[in-house]
């Protein structure tokens, strides 16, 4: 009998250690624990599709459940780990459960931030992250039914769009002064608040909240300037926070994520960790980060897998993001952070346009709205850190392609 790998999570960088074993023939046991009671699904459509009731929940599955039905695999759902004993090599679960591992994969994922506000427990106020979660919301999310979004971040607009489609009337409170400010530039900001607008979503950009109020049911939202929003249910995405508590716990070092290095290894030999829960290199963009990426939650999986297996992989990958808002594709590569330039490539007014980010001239990071092209074109430049004349960079007539440095 081969050794145990066990898995703790089972969200989507879960289920591809799973698929990446199977693939490069781990002959062990796969063991995949998860407090969910779903087996490993995608997140990303949760805020889109699934919320607007055109995508049933088994569509979500990462993998078909045939895929789980293998000797080698042995799935928990339902099932909290609470500690991780390293010396004994074993896990222990919120049901008593004692379970071995010779080798371990934190695959836990990010939370909700939570707001600390009174009456934020009251009925008809949501987070968004689970099946669970969007069930809720969309119990409540009727034709004409007032929806206050505390957040105009990915989650907040993905919301917003899918909402108003489905006849709500929407209002967004955002404490900072633009929307998406976490990511974006202000062009790309200015842009997605005039979209939402002219869709009749209310927008209170700069605007702090003080609390909840209702009795058992939320029926308005209380503003720091002392003015209330009447409303019927809320959902707050006011960011995520990643879930380092099981691995600082067992002794692993932790610092905004749980510290890995380019093979996923954690501090400890025979532990790993992949997804949104790590605070990794990225020897590509030449710093460490902490992500909140489908796409890196797939390639960490990959390496963490491939690595258990004895194939020597590192993790090198340009990041990328996209959201889906109305007709909208925005698809973002790189990471703008430090930019000295913000190049707009075509016209916004067209639907269909790019903003590139550049720092000393270098090509840090694009968002494509509508423009797969520029996107993908983009995405090869940043990872062969290529310095290019704006003037090009602006012209849509040149293709991105051709101005590899
Ligand atoms: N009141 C109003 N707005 C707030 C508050 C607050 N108290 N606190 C934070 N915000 C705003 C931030 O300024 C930001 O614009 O909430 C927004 C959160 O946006 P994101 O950081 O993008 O987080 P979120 O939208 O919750 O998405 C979380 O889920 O879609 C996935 O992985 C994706 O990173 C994303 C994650």
């Amino acid at each position: 009998m081969g050794e145990t790998v066990a898995i703790a999570g089972a969200g989507h960088a879960a289920g591809q250690v799973v698929a990446t074993l199977r693939q490069k023939k781990f002959d062990g046991t796969i063991l995949l624990i998860g407090e969910e009671p779903w087996l490993p699904y995608q997140r990303p459509p949760l805020s889109k599709k699934f919320l607007a009731g055109e995508l049933p929940a088994e569509r979500l599955h990462f993998k078909p459940e045939s895929f789980y039905d293998d000797p080698g695999i042995a799935v928990r759902l339902g099932t909290r780990i609470d500690a991780v004993d390293r010396s004994s090599k074993t896990l222990h679960t919120a049901d008593g459960k004692t379970l071995a591992f010779d080798k371990l994969v934190f695959a836990t994922g990010a939370r909700p931030r939570l707001l600390d506000l009174p009456g934020v427990d009251l009925d008809g106020i949501h987070y968004l992250r689970t099946i669970a979660d969007v069930t809720g919301i969309r119990k409540q999310l009727k034709k004409g039914a007032r929806l206050t979004i505390v957040g105009a971040g990915y989650i907040g607009l993905e919301v917003a769009a899918v909402a108003t489609q489905l006849g709500a009337i929407v209002t967004v409170i955002e404490m900072e002064d633009r929307v998406m400010s976490r990511v974006v530039s202000p062009q790309l900001s200015e842009f997605y608040q005039n979209e939402h607008s002219s869709h009749g979503v209310k927008l209170l950009l700069a605007t702090g909240i003080s609390g909840f109020s209702g009795d058992g049911q939320v029926a308005a939202v209380d503003l720091s300037n002392d003015g209330q929003v009447a409303t019927d249910l809320v959902v707050i995405g006011i960011g995520v926070v990643p879930n380092t508590e099981l691995a600082s716990d067992a002794g692993l070092d932790v610092d905004n994520g749980i510290v890995v290095d380019n093979h996923c290894q954690t501090s400890a030999s025979d532990i790993f960790a992949v997804g949104d829960c790590t605070h990794h290199p990225n020897d590509i963009l030449g710093y460490r980060v902490r992500l909140e990426s489908v796409h890196n939650a797939l390639e960490q999986a990959k390496t963490a897998a491939s690595n258990i297996c004895g194939v020597d992989t590192c993790y090198a990958q340009v990041p990328w993001f996209w959201s889906d808002q109305y007709d909208l594709k925005l698809q973002i590569a790189g990471l703008s952070r430090g930019y000295d330039q913000v190049i707009v490539r075509g016209n916004p007014d067209s639907r269909s346009f790019s903003c590139l980010y550049l720092r000393d001239g270098q090509l840090i990071a694009v968002d494509a709205v509508n423009s797969p092209k520029d996107f993908m074109q983009s995405k090869k430049l940043i990872a062969a850190h290529s310095v290019i004349d704006p003037e090009m960079l602006a012209n849509p007539e040149i293709e991105l392609k051709t101005m590899v440095a």
